[in-house]
């Protein structure tokens, strides 16, 4: 996280999400242990906030623990949770001297308190930023979203006319961030897992073997190259676009 251009480049997508996947399958093949893969996984977090930073996009959100992961072993858990506290406190200087802008996306009451408690401090830390905010998706669950924002209207007594998708969106973890422009996953597998269901609606969506470890500027580079050369109609013809 240190240098960065002035001003963002034609056809930057505003908002990056990414499905960090393939730590474990990548320390397999090299005879490691999947927290080495987890390990590896945060450097790779680190490299592509910090291209994103230079690039000029301003929404970067990374999925890094879904509801469905609570089912993995109670010692990676452990582990992946560790992880996220040493991340914090490593990477929080480079955050404030950035203007990076910390958010969660998720329920973050469920979380073993040294990691609320990181979180909730480095989200304070950095409230006021603004260049980039950097999102990650914790205890996240797209379905789950969706039934806590229907809780919150449905508490708030609105009417059923009121209810309209800005409302649902505004009532989002997601409020108030624009919606994803590209959705990276990696490690191979063709699939959302839950993530930002309502909110990819109109998304473009690039999918590449690489595993996450080994996805770094490069890598970002050339998804980006991709998406430009994708034509987003959202409904028109591709004559109607330009007018
Ligand atoms: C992604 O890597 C990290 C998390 C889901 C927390 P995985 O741990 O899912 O790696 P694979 O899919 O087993 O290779
Ligand atoms: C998705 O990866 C969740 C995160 C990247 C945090 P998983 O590895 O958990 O997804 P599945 O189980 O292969 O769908
Ligand atoms: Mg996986």
């Amino acid at each position: 996280m240190t240098q960065h251009k002035q001003g963002p480049e034609e056809g930057l997508p505003q908002h990056i999400a990414i499905i960090m996947d393939g730590n474990g399958r990548w320390a397999t093949a090299r005879g490691l242990s999947r927290s080495e893969g987890h390990k590896a996984g945060s450097r790779a977090v680190r490299t592509i906030v910090t291209r994103c930073r230079e690039l000029g996009v301003t929404h970067l959100t990374l999925y890094a623990f879904s509801q469905e992961n609570w089912g993995r072993p109670k010692t990676e858990i452990g582990f992946l949770f560790d992880l996220l506290v040493s991340f914090l406190r490593d990477e929080l200087p480079a955050m404030e001297r950035e203007n990076i802008r910390l958010s969660v996306f998720g329920d973050i009451s469920a979380l073993p308190l040294t990691s609320r408690k990181a979180l909730e401090h480095a989200m304070s830390r950095t409230a006021n930023n603004s260049a980039l905010h950097l999102n990650l998706a914790l205890n996240y669950s797209g379905r789950a979203d969706i039934v806590q924002a229907c809780r919150k209207l449905a508490a708030a007594d609105t009417k059923p006319e009121d209810i309209t998708e800005q409302t649902i969106s505004d009532n989002l973890w997601t409020a108030g961030h624009p919606d994803p422009d590209l959705v990276i996953r990696t490690s191979g597998e063709i699939r959302l897992s839950n993530f930002l269901l309502y909110q990819s609606a109109y998304s473009e969506f690039y999918f590449t073997d690489i595993q996450w470890p080994d996805f770094g500027s490069e890598e970002l580079d050339a998804a980006l190259a991709t998406f430009r050369s994708r034509s987003r109609r959202f409904g028109r013809t591709e004559e109607q676009k330009g007018s």
